[in-house]
């Protein structure tokens, strides 16, 4: 029993050890990363209702989703001020080319801005094969934006 006791805790250990990675500190002192990070999540999180009503896994209720894109539109000029010029350091996963290809970047974020005001106008008008359109065109943009800035594993590792 005690030997069980003892290879639970070894296991807890290191998992906590391994843990550190994507709990590392921001060394930087404005906390530029977690802060963008913070607001991707919240994209993610705004949007996954609207996808569900989207694939007919939600029903669609006006001002709830209305609500949701108006939501979604606030938070996308957000988090691009938190990439400036001092911004680029681990464990960030944006590529390079956020910094070197800066109006290639900041296109991707006004087609995906477009993408989202679209969403908007689409939100109200109950024309579901609109709505789904619009979902989509925004669920692109970010794909867009995410196949040319964003890496799969953070820089530094
Ligand atoms: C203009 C470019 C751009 C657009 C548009 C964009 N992203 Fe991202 N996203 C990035 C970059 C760059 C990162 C990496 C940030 C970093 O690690 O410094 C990122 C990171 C993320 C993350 C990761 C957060 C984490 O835990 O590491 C999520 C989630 C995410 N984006 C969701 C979305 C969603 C959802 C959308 C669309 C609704 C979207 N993004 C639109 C560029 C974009």
């Amino acid at each position: 029993m005690k030997k069980i006791k003892n290879i639970v805790l070894l296991v807890v250990a290191s998992s906590l050890l391994t843990a550190c990675g994507p709990g590392a500190k921001d060394s930087h002192p404005q906390q530029l990363l977690t802060k963008r990070i913070a607001i991707f999540k919240n994209f993610t999180k705004t949007l996954e209702p609207m996808g569900l009503v989207a694939r007919d896994r939600k029903e669609y209720v006006k001002a709830e989703f209305a609500a949701q894109a108006q939501a979604l539109q606030e938070l996308s000029t957000q988090p691009w001020p938190y990439f400036s010029a001092d911004g680029n350091y681990p464990p960030t996963r944006a590529k390079p080319e956020v910094w070197t290809n800066a109006s290639g970047f900041k296109n991707a974020q006004d087609n995906y801005l477009v993408a989202v005001n679209q969403l908007v106008t689409a939100s109200g008008n109950a024309d579901l094969p609109a709505i789904r359109n619009s979902v989509d065109a925004v669920q692109k943009s970010c794909k867009n934006c995410h196949d040319q800035f964003r890496s799969d594993t953070p820089n530094g590792q």
